[in-house]
C-alpha cells in the first residue's frame, strides 16, 4: 500500500517552478527534455513566443513578428479573434467537457450546417464525422473508403501531396521520408504527377500540362498491363484518389481550372472514389469555403480541419455522401476518439460558420489576395531569386531560385530568409519587426504565404516591405 508521504508534495514540486527561467534557460531545458521528433528542430532558430494578436506574434522582449503562415492556416481568422474567443469563453463557462457518447447542441448544429451547405453546393445528401486533427480525420476517411469498397486498401494520390503523419496518412503522403523508419503498410498510395506547371515540360501552357497529366493517368486504364485495372470485370485495384485541390505542403501549387473535371471523368469511368483533402486550403484560404469549389467537381468524401475552430481547440472531420456514411454501412463505433466532437472545438466552429455566413469572405479574400499577388509580382521583378509567384485568394506562393537562372531551386537561400525573419531586427519607420514564414515545396524552396484572412491593406504593405528586405539580405549573404 502506498503511504501518502511518497506522493509528490508541494515542497517537492517547488523545485519545478520555472517562473523565473529566462529564454536561454528555457531553451536549455527544451534541448534536454523535449523530444526532437516534432518539427521544432528543423530550423536553426528555436523561438519562444509569449503573446499573439491579429496578424502578429510577440516574443519575450515585446518584439513584433508579422505572421505570414498563421499556424499553417489553422488561424485563418486572426489570433485572438474577439468574436471566436468570446464563443470559447461562453462554452468554457457552460459546458466545456462532455464524453463523446453524449450529445451537445454545438456538435449537432455544426454538422447540420456543414452537411446542408454541401447538399446545396454538391447536390448530394451526406453526413459529418468529427475527430481531433487532420491526420485522424484522414484515417477516418480511409476507413470509410476501405469499408465502402469492401476492403480494397490501395489508394491513388499525387506526387507532392501531404495528408498527415499518422501511419495511414503517411502511407498516402508522397514523402518516403515520413515512412522510412516505420516499415510498410498495405495502403501505401500509388503517386501520380500533379500539374506543377512552373517545373513542367517547357513549351506547354498550364492548361495543356493539366491535360497531359490527366492523359498520362488515363493511360493506366488502357490495358491490364499497366497494373491498376482488370478490363475483364471492369474493376480497378484502387479504392480512392486522395487530392489536395491546391497542394499545401507541396508548395501552394494551383492546377489549371479544368484539371479536376477531366480527372474526375477518369475516376468515374473506373469506379474510383474522389477524396478531397481541404485540411489546409479549406475555410476560405483560397476564397471559397472549400477550395474544390473553384474546380466544379463533386467529392465523394471531403476532409477538413485546422481553421474550423481557428486553432482554439483541436477539431477536424469528414463529410461524406450518404451512400458511404449512412448508419447501416458505417454503424455505431466504426470510429471513435475521446475528444472527437469536443464541446469547446465545436462551439468555436459553430461560431466560425455563423461568421462566414454573415460576411462576404469570398469577395474580401479574393480582393486582398489579388492585391498581395500584385506586390509579389513587383518583388519578382526586383529580385532575381524569385523564380515564380502565384496565388489563389490568400494562398500565395513565392518560389526561391538561384539568381543565375531564376529556376534552379535554392533551399539555402530560402532557409536564410526564414532565419533573417526570425531575428526580429528589421527597421521599418523606426519600428523593429520580425517575419514568420513557412517553407514548403518539392525542393523545400517555396515560401508558402498564408496570412490572416483579416489582414489589413496596411499589413499587406508591411508584409511586402519585410519580404523585400529579407529577400535582399538572403541574397547578399
Ligand atoms: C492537406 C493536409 N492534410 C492533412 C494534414 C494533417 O493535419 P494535422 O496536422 O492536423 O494532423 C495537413 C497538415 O498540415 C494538411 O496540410
Amino acid at each position: 500500500m502506498h503511504r501518502r508521504a511518497e506522493w509528490p508534495t508541494a515542497s517537492n514540486l517547488r523545485q519545478w517552478d520555472f517562473d523565473d527561467a529566462g529564454e536561454q534557460a528555457l531553451l536549455a531545458l527544451e534541448a534536454r527534455y523535449c523530444s526532437y521528433g516534432d518539427t521544432v528542430h528543423y530550423w536553426n532558430t528555436r523561438k519562444i513566443f509569449e503573446r499573439c494578436d491579429g496578424s502578429f506574434l510577440y516574443d519575450g522582449e515585446g518584439r513584433e513578428f508579422l505572421d505570414l503562415q498563421m499556424w499553417y492556416s489553422a488561424v485563418n481568422f486572426g489570433y485572438r479573434n474577439p468574436r471566436l474567443d468570446a464563443a470559447a469563453r461562453r462554452q468554457l463557462d457552460r459546458l466545456p467537457q462532455l464524453a463523446s457518447q453524449y450529445l451537445h447542441r454545438e456538435k449537432i448544429e455544426l454538422a447540420s450546417v456543414i452537411a446542408r451547405d454541401a447538399e446545396r453546393k454538391f447536390g448530394m445528401k451526406g453526413r459529418v464525422q468529427f475527430n481531433v486533427g487532420g491526420s485522424q480525420a484522414i484515417e477516418d476517411s480511409l476507413k470509410l473508403v476501405r469499408n465502402f469498397k469492401k476492403g480494397k486498401s490501395l489508394m491513388l494520390a499525387f506526387e507532392g501531396g501531404y495528408h498527415g503523419r499518422t501511419l495511414g496518412a503517411s502511407a498516402i503522403s508522397s514523402s518516403y521520408r515520413y515512412r522510412r523508419r516505420y516499415g510498410h503498410f498495405d495502403n501505401r498510395a500509388q503517386f501520380v504527377p500533379f500539374p506543377y506547371h512552373f517545373r513542367g515540360p517547357k513549351g506547354m501552357s498550364k492548361a495543356e500540362y493539366g491535360e497531359h497529366c490527366v492523359q498520362q493517368f488515363a493511360r493506366l486504364f488502357e490495358s491490364e498491363y499497366h497494373g491498376v485495372w482488370d478490363p475483364k470485370v471492369g474493376e480497378a485495384e484502387y479504392a480512392a484518389f486522395y487530392v489536395e485541390p491546391i497542394q499545401g505542403t507541396g508548395g501552394y501549387i494551383i492546377p489549371p481550372k479544368s484539371f479536376f473535371v477531366e480527372l474526375k471523368k477518369v475516376l468515374d469511368a473506373h469506379g474510383i472514389l474522389l477524396v478531397v483533402d481541404e485540411v489546409q486550403m479549406g475555410f476560405y484560404r483560397t476564397g471559397k469555403l472549400w477550395s474544390i469549389e473553384h474546380f466544379g467537381v463533386r467529392p465523394d468524401v471531403l476532409v477538413f480541419g485546422k481553421s474550423i475552430a481557428n486553432g482554439l481547440n483541436p477539431l477536424a472531420g469528414i463529410w461524406a455522401r450518404e451512400e458511404l456514411i449512412n448508419p447501416e454501412i458505417f454503424p455505431p463505433g466504426s470510429t471513435h476518439s475521446t475528444f472527437n466532437a469536443n464541446p469547446m472545438g465545436t462551439a468555436v466552429a459553430a461560431e466560425v460558420m455563423s461568421m462566414l455566413g454573415e460576411t462576404d469572405y469570398e469577395a474580401m479574400v479574393m480582393e486582398k489576395g489579388a492585391y498581395f499577388l500584385e506586390g509579389l509580382r513587383d518583388l519578382q521583378h526586383d529580385h532575381k531569386i524569385v523564380g515564380d509567384v502565384d496565388g489563389l485568394g490568400l494562398a500565395l506562393r513565392m518560389e526561391i531560385c538561384e539568381p543565375r537562372d531564376s529556376f534552379t531551386p535554392a533551399k539555402a537561400i530560402v532557409d536564410r530568409m526564414v532565419d533573417e525573419g526570425m531575428r526580429g531586427d528589421i527597421d521599418i519607420g523606426g519600428r523593429r519587426y520580425g517575419l514568420v514564414l513557412n517553407i514548403g515545396g518539392y525542393y523545400k524552396n517555396v515560401v508558402t504565404l498564408a496570412p490572416s484572412l483579416h489582414i489589413s491593406k496596411e499589413e499587406i504593405d508591411l508584409a511586402l516591405k519585410l519580404l523585400d528586405i529579407v529577400l535582399g539580405r538572403a541574397t547578399r549573404h
